[in-house]
């Protein structure tokens, strides 16, 4: 057992807002109607295109969400905002994501039986963060009491395989290093488009974390083997998001800009991302004689039900279980990188030398799966 790196704690961090479908389409609705009604004269003439209304039916049949958790609920049902309605806090203060990736940390540590002595390295993986530096992991590290280092880090929706790459290759090298911690506290509906028909229903808001160590000093009765980890990028502008520091630099600056929130080419993601994210995880599988019949898990990203169920039946070469696919999407929308890690701890009853397949994949296009055994 020298030197087998485990998952030894696994914790989440769930907003207790919630909106429905229903909720959020009708706010979008009275957008619509106030906005065509504005510009009636400028549409019959053709200067202006009169928006479409969004449906709660649309976004259950084509996504499978219906309902999402957030940080804050009142400012993104309201019409005429249409975004969360936060108060801008102080430098003293904690931060939203630092907030949402603590009580993520303390619980994965908590399963693990761990406490902050036993991090020598924390790593912030997610898609957004709410400021370039300081680093939002160091400032979870310090309200943590975390003496080692910490860093943030991001692949978009697949950040926590590549952190889980780092934590692996760093446990294997530095045996000084007690554990490492990773945190993903995604914070979604702060940049997403609530008035964009095509995108305004995907996100929530939610964190995930994991704790990862060696063999020997696991004491948590309920770990995972980590066995084979396979990255990939390829780059596609079908997600994008270019609300970046150059906006006033480059006179973007209406905060409603398309450019400066998330956009998506949904259905081209679709496609593109099915084929690459099997190929790696069948590959995967041959490269460790595993057969697909020994496989009993598959945690995925939650981006879109369908696209998993498709997934899933490739990577097992049989219809799914609803416990072999856990789907926590319906309940919390897309969370970005934190939803592979939701699905995860939500579904951890494996049968003890069970395979199972941990996998993210979204922006960049980048993709990450990890081979899990529960011990
Ligand atoms: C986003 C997604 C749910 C959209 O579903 P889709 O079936 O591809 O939907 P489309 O955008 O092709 O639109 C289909 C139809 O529904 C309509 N539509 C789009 N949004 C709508 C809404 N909110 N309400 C009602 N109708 C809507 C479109 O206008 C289109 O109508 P048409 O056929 O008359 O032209 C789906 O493409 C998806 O989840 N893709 C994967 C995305 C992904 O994994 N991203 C990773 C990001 S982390």
């Amino acid at each position: 057992m020298t030197n087998q790196i485990l998952i030894t704690g696994c914790g989440t961090f769930i907003p207790p807002e919630v909106i429905d479908n229903e909720t959020l389409v009708k706010a979008y609705n009275a957008h619509v109607k106030e906005h065509n009604q504005e510009y009636s004269e400028e549409i019959a003439v053709g200067d202006k295109t009169a928006l479409k209304t969004s449906s709660a039916d649309f976004i259950k049949n084509a996504s499978g969400i219906e309902e999402r958790r957030v940080m804050e609920a009142s400012g993104i049902v309201d019409p005429r905002r249409l975004r969360p309605e936060l108060k801008d806090r102080n430098p003293d203060e904690l931060s939203y994501q630092a907030e949402m990736g603590l009580a993520a940390a303390k619980n994965a540590l908590n399963q693990a039986n761990k406490s902050a002595s036993d991090v020598g390295m924390l790593i912030s993986a997610c898609s957004n963060y709410e400021r370039p530096y300081p680093s939002l992991a160091i400032e979870v590290q310090e309200a943590l009491g975390i003496t080692g280092f910490a860093f943030d880090m991001n692949v978009a929706c697949s950040s926590v395989p590549f952190a889980i790459r780092l934590a692996y290759n760093s446990l294997i090298t530095q045996p000084e290093l007690p554990g490492v911690l990773i945190i993903s506290p995604e914070f979604y509906t702060g940049h997403l488009n609530f008035r964009d028909r095509d995108s305004h229903f995907i996100f929530g808001d939610a964190a995930g974390a994991l704790y990862l160590e060696r063999s020997e000093t696991s004491k948590s009765n309920n770990t995972f083997f980590v066995k084979n980890i396979q990255l990939q990028t390829h780059f596609s502008n079908n997600i994008r998001n270019d609300g970046g520091f150059l906006r006033q630099a480059v006179n973007r600056t209406d905060p409603w800009h398309p450019r400066n929130l998330f956009s998506q080419h949904g259905r081209a993601v679709f496609k593109e991302i099915i084929p690459l994210v099997s190929e790696m995880i069948l590959n995967q599988l041959e490269e460790e004689g595993i057969e697909n019949s020994s496989v009993k898990r598959v945690w995925l990203h939650q981006a879109n039900g369908k696209m998993n169920l498709l997934l899933a039946k490739k990577i097992l070469a049989r219809e799914p279980s609803p416990a072999e696919l856990p789907l926590v999407l319906n309940k919390y929308g897309n969370t970005g990188a934190a939803g592979v890690v939701l699905a995860f701890s939500e579904s951890q009853n494996l049968d003890q030398e069970s395979w199972g397949v941990f996998c993210a994949f979204g922006a960049g296009y980048s993709a990450g799966s990890v081979l899990l055994q529960k011990c």
